[in-house]
C-alpha cells in the first residue's frame, strides 16, 4: 500500500487490487467543504490517478460523518459576488475532475452527508451508505436561506428524476439511509462501516463503467425527459407550492427551482453555470445572511443553551423520570406523546372522560404517523410509557407536572394547590400557559422556586420551540433542569423573563390586532390577508385570528391591560369587541368570525366586515400594508427587550421564526428593523404615531439606538 497525504485528504493505493482510497479528514472535528478540503481532494486525486494501473477510487471519511456541508462562516461573511463566483466555479471544477477522472468512483458513506457533502457524493458514480439511523442524507440548504451550490441542483434530477429532486431540494428534506435507498439517493446500504467499505470495493472490483450512469450508452434517465410537457408541469407545480408556502418570498428555494428547471434541459457543464449564477445571487444577498444568522448561529446557540444555567455548571441532575400532564386537551394530549417519545414515563389526566379518550386515540394516531421507523416493538414500548388516569391523585410521585388546563387564573391556582403537594421531593411544576404571568400563577405554589413556564406551541409534536418562562422566584436549578428536559424532548428553547404574554404571545397578539386595526381603518380585509402573506408571514392574520378565536382575544385583552397597564383600546380592538359582543362572531369554532364558515370549512371573508370600518382608507400599497404588520410586531419585540422580558436579542429572532411564523425571509423582527435602518423606522413610527395612536410610540431603546447609529446585529460579524 502506498499512501500520500494532501492536506485534508489522504490517498492510499493498494498494490494488489489497484484501488485507491481517498480519505477526507479535515483538521477540525468534521469535514466541511472549504478551500482546504477542495485543495486536498484535488491533490489526492491527481496523485491517485497518476498511479499505474489504477482501477477505481473509494471516497471515504476519517471522521464520524462523511461531510456535513459547506463552510457556513465563509458563506455568511462573503458578500462579494465575484469572489463567491470564483469559489463556486472552483468547487464545480474540482467535482467535475473527480467525476471525469477516468476510473469508477464510489462514495463510502459511513456517516452523514449533508449539503455540499452530499453534493460531493453525487459527483461519485455510486453511493454506499451505513444503515444506521444516525446517518442523515440530504440537501437542507433552503432551510437556512441558501440553495445547493455544489452541483446538487443538476446531478440530483439526473439521478432520481426531476420530480423527486424538486421535492427534496425545495423542502430541504433530510432522510435516513433506508429512505435514501428508496429514493435512489444511495445505491446500497450496509450494516457496518467495514461492510460499507467492502461493498464499495466489491463494486469497483466488478469492473463497472467509469462515469455517471446518465452519461452511459443505453442508460434510460429517470423520467420525465427534458423539455417534455410532464417536466414543465412538475416545474409549474413546484413553483405553485413555493408560492403557497411562503408567497415566493424565499430566494433560496426560488433560485434552486430555476436552476433545476433550466439545467434539466442543458448539458451538465452549462447546468452548473446556471446553478452558480443563482447560487451567488442568493448567497450574497441580505436575505441569506439574515436567515443564516438566525437559523444557523442563533438557533444553534439556543440549542446549546449558550449563556444559560446548565445542570453541568450547577452540578445538579435533571432528575426527571416521570412526567405528569394535567389537562388532556389540544396541548396536553400532544405533549404526552412528545414526552413518551423522548423516553419519559407519562401520566396523563383530565376531568373530562371524553378528553381522556380522545387523547388516547390521538396518541395512537401520532404513533402510527410519526413513529413508523420504530418498528412494532418500539411502538409498543412507546405506548407502554403512557398511563391515562381519571384521578389526579395518580399523579403522585411525578418529578415534573406540566399543567395544561384551560387558560384561567383561578382554575390554574386551584389545580396547583391540589396537585403540587403530590410531586416527588424536589419536583418541578410547569405551566403551559400562553400568557398568564408565571409569578402570578406561582402565588398558589408552596415552592415558587420550582415553578416555571414551559410554553409549547401547537401542534406540539411538530413545533420546534419552547418558550421557557422564568418567574420572579424560579431558581437557576429549576431552569437548568427544565432546559435539560427541553433537550431530551428535542426542542429549541428561548428563556424569557416573566411578563404578560411573555415574548411570543405578546408579539403575536400585536400581529392580530394590527390586522384588525388596518381593517378598522378601512383597508380592504382581503388585501390585509394577502399583504401579510406577501410579506412572508406564515399565516394570514384574520384567518388565524378566527382560529385563536376573537372571543379569547376579547377576554384576554382587559386582563393584559390590568397586568401590564398597557392600553389596547384601538379601533381594531373595538371592532373585535363589536363582532363578539353584538354580532356573535366569535371565530372559527363558532362558525363565524372574520370569515364565514360552512360545516367548519372556511368559505370567504365575511362581506359585512367592510361595513364596520371607517370608510376612509388612505391608500396603501400591498408592500406598505405588509410592512405595517411586520413593524407592529418588531416594535413589540423591542419593547420586550427594553423591559427585560427578552434577555438577549437572539431570542427574539429564534422565537419569532420558530414559534409564531414570523416572516422567515427577514431573519426575525429585529433583523427586519436593522435592514430597514433604525433611523428611518423611527421617523416612520413618529409619523404613524401622529396619525394613529400611542401604539406606534417609539420605544426609547429604539430611538437611542437609532441616534447612536447602532444595530441589533452587527453586519459581517459571525455571531458569538
Ligand atoms: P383545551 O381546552 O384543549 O384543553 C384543556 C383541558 O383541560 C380540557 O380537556 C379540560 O377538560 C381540562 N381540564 C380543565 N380543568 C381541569 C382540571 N381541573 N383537571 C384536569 N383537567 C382539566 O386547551 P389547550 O388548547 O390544550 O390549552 C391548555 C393550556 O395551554 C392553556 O393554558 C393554553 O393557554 C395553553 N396553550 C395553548 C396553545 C394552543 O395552541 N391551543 C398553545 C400554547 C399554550
Amino acid at each position: 500500500v502506498q499512501t500520500r497525504a494532501e492536506g485534508a485528504v489522504t490517498a492510499s493505493v493498494d498494490g494488489d487490487t489497484r484501488l485507491a482510497t481517498l480519505t477526507l479528514q479535515a483538521p477540525g472535528p468534521v469535514n466541511k467543504i472549504d478551500v482546504v478540503l477542495r485543495d486536498g481532494l484535488d491533490g489526492a486525486l491527481a496523485w491517485a490517478i497518476s498511479q499505474p494501473g489504477l482501477r477505481g477510487i473509494i471516497l471515504a471519511s476519517g471522521h464520524a460523518d462523511f461531510c456535513v456541508g459547506g463552510d457556513v462562516d465563509r458563506l455568511f461573511l462573503e458578500r462579494d459576488p465575484a469572489v463567491m463566483m470564483a469559489r463556486v466555479r472552483a468547487l464545480h471544477a474540482c467535482f467535475l475532475r473527480l467525476e471525469r477522472c477516468g476510473v469508477p468512483v464510489v462514495a463510502a458513506l459511513a456517516g452523514s452527508a449533508l449539503g455540499g457533502g452530499l453534493e460531493l457524493a453525487l459527483a461519485c458514480h455510486r453511493r454506499v451508505a451505513l444503515g444506521d439511523p444516525s446517518v442523515r442524507l440530504g440537501l437542507p440548504e433552503v432551510t437556512l436561506g441558501l440553495m445547493p451550490g455544489g452541483g446538487g441542483t443538476q446531478r440530483l434530477p439526473r439521478l432520481v428524476g426531476l420530480g423527486k429532486a424538486l421535492e427534496l431540494v425545495l423542502q430541504g428534506t433530510v432522510v435516513g439511509p433506508s429512505q435514501a435507498l428508496q429514493l435512489g439517493l444511495v445505491d446500497d446500504v450496509q450494516h457496518t462501516a467495514d461492510e460499507v467499505l467492502g461493498a464499495a470495493r466489491d463494486w469497483l472490483v466488478s469492473g463497472p463503467a467509469a462515469g455517471q450512469r446518465w452519461d452511459l450508452e443505453g442508460h434510460a434517465a429517470p423520467p420525465p425527459g427534458p423539455g417534455t410537457a410532464e417536466a414543465h408541469a412538475l416545474v409549474a407545480e413546484a413553483r405553485e407550492r413555493l408560492q403557497r408556502k411562503a408567497a415566493g418570498t424565499l430566494h433560496g428555494p426560488a433560485g434552486a427551482l430555476e436552476a433545476m428547471a433550466e439545467g434539466h434541459a442543458l448539458p451538465l457543464d452549462q447546468g452548473l453555470d446556471v446553478e452558480a449564477t443563482h447560487f451567488v445571487e442568493v448567497a450574497c444577498g441580505h436575505q441569506a445572511k439574515d436567515m443564516l444568522r438566525t437559523l444557523w448561529y442563533h438557533r444553534r446557540a439556543a440549542d446549546k443553551h449558550a449563556g444559560l444555567p446548565s445542570t453541568v455548571s450547577l452540578g445538579v441532575q435533571e432528575n426527571i423520570h416521570r412526567v405528569g400532564i394535567l389537562g388532556a386537551g389540544m396541548m396536553g394530549g400532544a405533549l404526552a406523546w412528545v414526552a413518551c417519545r423522548a423516553g419519559y414515563q407519562v401520566v396523563l389526566t383530565d376531568v373530562r372522560p371524553g378528553a381522556r379518550e380522545k387523547a388516547g386515540q390521538r396518541f395512537h394516531a401520532l404513533t402510527e404517523k410519526r413513529a413508523g421507523h420504530l418498528g412494532e416493538g418500539g411502538r409498543a414500548a412507546l405506548a407502554a410509557r403512557l398511563r391515562v388516569v381519571a384521578d389526579a391523585a395518580d399523579l403522585a410521585g411525578c418529578d415534573l407536572v406540566v399543567e395544561a388546563v384551560f387558560e384561567d387564573l383561578p382554575l390554574k391556582h386551584a389545580v396547583t394547590r391540589e396537585v403540587e403537594p403530590l410531586l416527588a421531593p424536589g419536583g418541578i411544576w410547569a405551566s403551559n400557559t400562553s400568557a398568564l404571568p408565571i409569578t402570578e400563577l406561582a402565588r398558589a405554589s408552596a415552592h415558587p422556586d420550582r415553578f416555571v413556564g414551559l410554553h409549547f406551541f401547537s401542534p406540539a409534536e411538530v413545533m420546534p420551540l419552547v418558550e421557557v418562562v422564568r418567574g420572579r422566584a424560579t431558581s437557576d436549578e429549576t431552569l437548568a433542569r427544565a432546559l435539560a428536559l427541553c433537550r431530551r424532548l428535542g426542542k429549541t428553547p428561548i428563556v424569557v423573563n416573566d411578563g404578560y404574554g411573555f415574548f411570543t404571545t405578546r408579539v403575536f397578539s400585536r400581529y392580530l390586532l394590527e390586522a384588525a386595526d388596518l381593517v378598522a381603518e378601512g383597508h380592504d380585509p382581503a388585501r390585509v390577508e394577502s399583504a401579510a402573506r406577501a410579506a412572508g408571514m406564515a399565516v394570514p392574520p384574520l384567518q388565524v385570528f378566527d382560529e385563536v378565536s376573537l372571543s379569547l382575544v376579547r377576554q384576554a385583552t382587559p386582563h393584559e391591560e390590568a397586568f401590564t397597564g398597557r392600553r389596547r383600546d384601538t379601533a381594531g380592538f373595538a371592532l373585535v369587541c363589536k363582532m363578539v359582543d353584538e354580532l356573535g362572531r366569535h371565530g372559527k369554532a363558532a362558525g363565524a368570525g372574520f370569515y364565514d364558515y360552512a360545516e367548519g370549512k372556511r368559505q370567504g371573508l365575511w362581506p359585512g366586515l367592510r361595513d364596520l370600518a371607517t370608510p376612509r382608507p388612505g391608500h396603501a400599497t400591498q408592500g406598505e400594508l405588509g410592512h405595517r404588520l411586520l413593524l407592529a410586531q418588531a416594535v413589540e419585540a423591542v419593547r420586550a427587550l427594553e423591559e427585560g422580558v427578552l434577555q438577549r436579542p437572539r431570542d427574539a429572532e429564534v422565537g419569532a421564526l420558530l414559534g409564531i411564523g414570523f416572516a422567515s425571509c427577514t431573519g426575525g423582527p429585529l433583523s427586519y428593523l436593522d435592514r430597514r435602518g433604525l433611523p428611518s423606522v423611527v421617523a416612520e413610527l413618529d409619523a404613524l404615531a401622529a396619525g394613529h395612536a400611542e401604539r406606534h410610540a417609539v420605544p426609547t431603546l429604539l430611538r437611542d439606538m437609532a441616534a447612536r447609529g447602532e444595530r441589533f446585529f452587527a453586519d459581517g460579524v459571525v455571531p458569538a
